[in-house]
């Protein structure tokens, strides 16, 4: 099983996505301030994977508070959360994991007033985290392998496999593990995905360790290898969902969404219930980041492009959810009209735990 990021006795460990495919090196980060710095220099990416990271960071930066009282610690916390809060805007995940972190130190204030409870509790619950994100990924694979042929190519944009998330399965590439494990034939096709190149360097590195066979394209390959019929369905990861569907993902997926629907090639997304975001009606209200021009400039210290001329670098784009065939997450897959199909499947379980 690839270890993403790891709780440890020394702090929270991780795989530097950054070296792979040509070294394996995990970091120690100590204290809350370097794992907010390992989110937001994609140490550790992938909208999952970047929640879970949260909230560990923030258990770390709790049991390390100096404060005596739950109000010291209370202090201290809501600080750490707007520190991890800016680390990367798209990934609802990453709020996600830091309301819940709050939720769980309200809770524990409500019940004790022994600060190192408080900071065990805080513990537990990334923990939680943690677990739950590998078991969602689990259920989702097992939902998504039902719509995966036996003997089908899947095309994919980006990592969303085990490196996004907490470890083992991922998403996207969950449903493929999922359809592998049910006893069929699966390769895949990865978009080398410019610039952070996540297709080539991570997703193949992954698929090339569990020898599930995989080519790279370029990413302007995927129209032509769409018309010659060598794809049969197309699954992404999502960074967050908006009620109606529309979809954030790494730059390109809209493109390749495009591109699928003029082929009649099935889009799936795959994601876990805490990258919907029902606070939000469509597509428009995502925040849309954009990062370092020299992302797209250079390749490591190798310069592409002239000195100081003008670049777009958009790390996401919106998907809308027309183009959208299903929505696999780990309570069910979701079809339009989505508005219905996401709020159903989110409040199913809400509803569950509030009755029991
Ligand atoms: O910029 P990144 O590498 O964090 O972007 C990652 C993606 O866009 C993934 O497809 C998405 O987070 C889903 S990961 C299961």
């Amino acid at each position: 099983m690839i270890k993403t990021i790891e709780w440890t006795n020394e702090g929270v460990s991780m795989l530097d996505q950054r070296l792979l495919p040509t070294e394996e090196k995990y970091l120690t980060l100590r204290s809350y301030e370097e794992v907010a710095d390992a989110i937001k220099k994609m140490v550790v990416r992938g909208a999952p994977a970047i929640g879970v990271s949260a909230a560990m960071g923030l258990a770390l930066g709790a049991s390390q508070s100096v404060g005596t009282s739950v109000a010291d610690l209370e202090y201290d916390f809501d600080f750490m959360c707007k520190v991890m809060e800016a680390t990367r805007p798209t990934a609802v995940n990453l709020f996600w994991a830091v309301e819940r972190m709050r939720r769980a130190l309200a809770k524990a204030k409500a019940e004790t007033s022994d600060v190192e409870e408080v900071k065990q509790r805080l513990v537990n619950e990334a923990l939680a985290i943690f677990q739950e994100d590998i078991d969602s990924n689990r259920a989702l694979g097992r939902f998504g392998a039902d719509l995966i042929p036996d003997g089908a190519t899947v095309l994919t944009h980006c990592n969303a496999g085990a490196l996004a998330t907490a470890g083992d399965y991922g998403t996207a590439l969950g449903v493929i593990r999922g359809a592998i494990d049910a006893g069929k034939r699966v390769a895949v096709i990865a978009d080398e995905t410019r610039p952070f190149l996540q297709g080539s360097r991570l997703t193949a590195w992954e698929l090339s360790k569990d020898k599930i066979p995989v080519t790279i394209i370029t990413d302007n390959m995927a129209g032509h290898v769409m018309k010659q019929g060598k794809v049969d369905c197309v699954i992404v990861g999502a960074d967050r969902i908006a009620a109606n569907g529309d979809t954030a993902n790494k730059i390109g997926t809209y493109m390749v969404a495009v591109l699928a629907n003029q082929h009649q090639i099935p889009f799936y997304v795959a994601a876990p219930i805490s990258t919907i975001d029902l606070a939000i009606d469509s597509g428009e209200e995502i925040p849309i980041e954009e990062r370092d021009s020299k992302e797209v400039t250079h390749v490591r210290d190798h310069q592409l492009a002239p000195e100081g001329v003008d670049v777009h670098n958009f790390a996401f784009d919106i998907t809308p959810n027309e183009l959208i065939a299903a929505i696999i997450t780990d309570r069910g897959v979701a079809r339009s009209p989505y508005t219905e199909s996401l709020a159903g499947l989110v409040t199913t379980r809400e509803s569950t735990v509030a009755a029991g």
